[in-house]
Formats: structure tokens, sequence, C-alpha cells
């Protein structure tokens, strides 16, 4: 992360091709486009790179997670299982759906905890959601036997894992269906935008419906289409994909300067006994946006920001106190401040969050620190970098 680091010509041809046509939107005016379909032709990148027979477009990442809850059939009355340590992205779109969030521990690989989902689940359950946090991947094989078991859908957000992979597939393939951010700190970028890949055909049929106001985009016509169900608009535009195609063609090269950069930096720290790393399921996997690092106490953690501060470090955080990942800090879903009523099954499922406690998530959340992996940096500075970060940790000590 992120792809804005290496923003250049790829961007600036495709969205010339973009310009000269004047045909800013997907869908239409194929006379004037001059045979460009830059979201078409992204979608079919996506479906190539990935190995998965339908990816869609979208608006956002928080867009492809509605689009993904709304092809599953989820809504009112319906819960969907989702980890503490997230962004907000994911409790929004199951809230936009009308179905309830349940959030439950993640454990040290810093996603979902399988043992805490099992716990969790009840008649109403419908959607598992593992978020695959700072680059790398939750435990895929037990969550999808817990869902095969229970029969419920697993929904992955890889909007911070995009490149990475578990067992050989990629991640967002995995499960029923799997969300993409592409917004402007994403390891590609569109701008904005986003996608979901899967390999249902019929969730890909109403995904094309649903992110398009629910036309049926069949015939010449957009104006005479008719509608199989409501929709909404979460269509992305032919700019931000024309970015997106740009960057997607240098995707296996910022994974691999990511993989590299974070080995280093990962190799600095190793022999720093007091320093310890996140449970990867499948290390080769690992996309490698981020490295996260446990200290033994709280307390540490807190030292070690101030000290990195201290030795110039940037890029790093403690989410424990962080306002967007982590439940501590989401006062605003925790005091349910919505600007419209909300169902009381949505309000009495809120309230109960507010009374939740996350004990294993605040031990390991409250000792984590991540650090971004940019791409830009040289060897010898990443170098430099991880002696500053060794000797602020020993500072500490
Ligand atoms: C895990 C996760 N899910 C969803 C999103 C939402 O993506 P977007 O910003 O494109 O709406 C983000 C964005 O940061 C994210 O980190």
């Amino acid at each position: 992360m992120p792809g804005f680091e290496l923003f250049g010509d790829a961007e600036r041809k495709e969205l010339n091709d973009v310009l000269e046509s004047g045909v800013l939107m997907r869908y239409g005016f194929d006379g004037m486009r001059n045979g460009h379909w830059k979201a078409r032709e992204l979608e079919r990148e996506l479906e190539t790179r990935f190995g998965v027979q339908h990816a869609q477009l979208t608006s956002s990442g928080t867009t492809a997670l509605n689009v993904a809850l709304a092809v599953m059939g989820v809504g009112a009355g319906d819960e969907v299982i989702m980890p503490c340590f997230t962004f907000v992205a994911s409790f929004e779109s199951i809230l936009a759906s009308g179905a309830t969030p349940v959030l439950v521990e993640v454990d040290d690989t810093l996603t979902l905890d399988p043992t805490a989902v099992e716990k969790a689940i009840t008649p109403r359950t419908k959607v598992v959601m593992p978020v695959h946090m700072c680059g790398s991947m939750a435990d895929l094989d037990a969550l999808k036997a817990i869902c095969d078991r229970h029969g419920l859908l697993l929904l992955e957000d890889a909007c911070q894992a995009f490149g990475g992979s578990y067992k050989g597939q990629m991640l967002g393939t995995i499960g029923d269906a799997g969300t993409f951010s592409f917004d402007f700190v994403k390891t590609i970028t569109c701008g904005e935008g986003g996608a979901m890949l899967t390999n249902n055909s019929d969730y890909a049929k109403w995904a094309d419906q649903y992110s398009d106001h629910g036309h049926d985009h069949e015939g010449n016509d957009r104006g005479a289409e008719s509608h199989p169900f409501m929709g909404y608009n979460f269509r992305i535009s032919e700019l931000h994909a024309a970015v997106g195609l740009g960057q997607i063609s240098k995707m296996d090269e910022f994974i691999r300067i990511q993989r590299k950069n974070h080995a280093i930096l990962k190799e600095a720290l190793s022999s720093i006994p007091e320093v310890s790393f996140r449970r990867i399921p499948d290390p080769e996997g690992d996309s490698c946006g981020f490295l996260n690092f446990f200290m033994p106490t709280a307390e540490m953690s807190e030292k070690v920001v101030v000290a990195f501060k201290e030795f110039g470090i940037d890029g790093y955080w403690n989410y424990f106190n962080n306002n967007w990942h982590y439940i501590r800090k989401w006062d605003h879903l925790k005091e349910v401040k919505s600007l419209y009523p909300l169902s009381d099954q949505i309000n009495s499922a809120l309230e109960k969050i507010q009374r939740q406690s996350f004990p294993q998530s605040d031990d390991l959340i409250s000792r984590n620190i991540s650090c971004l992996i940019k791409l830009t940096w040289t060897e010898e500075e990443v170098r430099e970098r991880g002696a500053k970060m060794a000797a602020a940790i020993k500072s500490i000590l």
C-alpha cells in the first residue's frame, strides 16, 4: 500500500482514452466511445488475474459490500457475524442492508476468531464476514468448515489484502463472494472504486443489475430496460476504472516490492525477544501491505509509539487508540447515533454491543503496532528504517 505512490504513464494513457471520447459512463453511448469500455476491461482483468468467474466493479469497497450482501439475500431479521477489529465499512454495509451486525473477537491473526464465530451463531445468522486486515488473511479453512456445518454464506472482505492468497487461491475468491476497495490508499487505486468477485453466476448477474438501479441490462436502450428488482446506483465511472486499469498492469510489481520491503523490516525486528508477530495462516500468501508486531504489554506499545516519533519514524498505528478500526472508539455505533430511525431489532442488537466486552481483542490490539509498507522506498531506506525501528524499540526496554 498504496498504489498512488507509483502513479504514472499507464494511468494517464488509460484516462486519456476516456477523455478523448468524452464518454465518462460505463454503460451505453456505444457509438461515441471509440471502442473504450474501461470498466468492462478492468472486470475482465480482475477475473483473469484472480482466477475467478465474475468481477463486478462498484463505486467503492463499501458499496461492493452493500452489493455482496444484497445478492446474498441479506436483509431485515438476518444477522451477519463480523470482527470487532476492521474498518467501519463492515457494520455500515450490514446496517444498510437492514440486517444486524454481530461483533466477535479477533485472534492472533488479527482477523475473525473461528471459536468466537461458532459461539455467536444463532438461527438468524446468514453470513460470516471475515476481514483480511492489514494485508494478511483469516483462517479460511476453519471459517469455511464452520459455514459448511451451519449452512452459512462466507463473504470475504479483502479490501486491505489485494494480491494476497491462501493455499494457492487468491483472497477474495475463496468465499461465496469477496470484495476489494480501490480507494486512494489501497494497494491499487482508482481514486475511488471497489469490486465484488464471485464464482456464483446468479450473484454476478444480480450484482450487475443491483448496482445500476436494478436495470436488466438487456438490449441497447437504457430507457427501455425493465427492472427484475429494486436496486441502487453503485456504479463506477469510466474515469475511475481507467485509472484502475493502468494500476492493475503493475499489480505483480507492487506485491513483489511490498513483500521485499516487509521481509527487510521483519528481519530487523526479529532479533528483539520482546517483539512477536501476528500469526499468518498461510505465510506465503501474505500481501505484505503492513508489518504488524506485538509488544508484551499495552504500556510497552504506547512507549514504542512515542519512541518511533522521537526517532523520526512515520506511517504506523496502534489501533487501540485510533478511531477508525477498533470497536473501542466506535462511539457512534455504540451510542446508536443515526440520522434516521433504525428497526427495533437493530436498536436492541446495538444496545447489546454497548455492553459487550472483547478482552482477547483488547489485549491483542492494545499490544499491536501496525506499520505501513511503502513502494517507493529504496532498499537502503528500508534497511535504515528497520535499524531505526529496532533502535527505537530497544530504547524503551
Ligand atoms: C477492510 C475494509 N473494508 C472496506 C473498506 C471500504 O472501502 P472504501 O473506502 O473503498 O469504501 C475499507 C477501506 O478502508 C477497508 O479497509
